[in-house]
């Protein structure tokens, strides 16, 4: 099973890697073209222990890609998670605007499919 996870911060990388290493094809997709670089690269951003490991066994073996493109992520995918940041915003409440950028950005995709 294909799957597509956008936002490769601290829940997105952990998880992505998570579901496969459970055997399910991902692939991170993030806007931060750094990120995924450095990803590509083999150089995880984050410190979380066995993460390093287990993206580069997942890579290897085909499970686990990266990419800042949006329709390579979502094409063939049959669940997409949204994990990008919900900062705080004004008044104290979680500022969603990426999570609708995103929806918004994969609703369109679909409605091209
Ligand atoms: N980190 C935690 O411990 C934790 C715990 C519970 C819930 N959460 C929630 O999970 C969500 C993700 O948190 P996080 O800590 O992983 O955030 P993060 O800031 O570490 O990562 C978010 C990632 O999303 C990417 N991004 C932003 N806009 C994007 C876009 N339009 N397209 C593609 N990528 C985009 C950023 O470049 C970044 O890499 C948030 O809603 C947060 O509140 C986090």
């Amino acid at each position: 099973m294909n799957i597509c996870m956008v936002g490769v911060g601290y829940v997105g990388l952990v998880t992505g890697t998570c579901f496969a290493e459970f055997g399910l094809h991902v692939t991170c997709v993030d806007n931060d073209a750094s990120k995924i670089d450095m990803l590509n690269k083999g150089k995880v951003p984050i410190f979380e222990p066995g993460l390093e490991e287990l993206v580069a066994k997942n890579m290897r073996e085909g499970r686990l890609s990266f990419t800042t493109d949006l329709d390579q992520g979502v094409t063939d995918a049959l669940v997409i998670f949204i994990a990008v940041g919900t900062p705080q915003g004004d008044g104290g409440a979680a500022d969603l605007s990426y999570v609708w950028e995103v929806a918004r950005s994969i609703g369109q995709r679909m409605s091209d499919y």
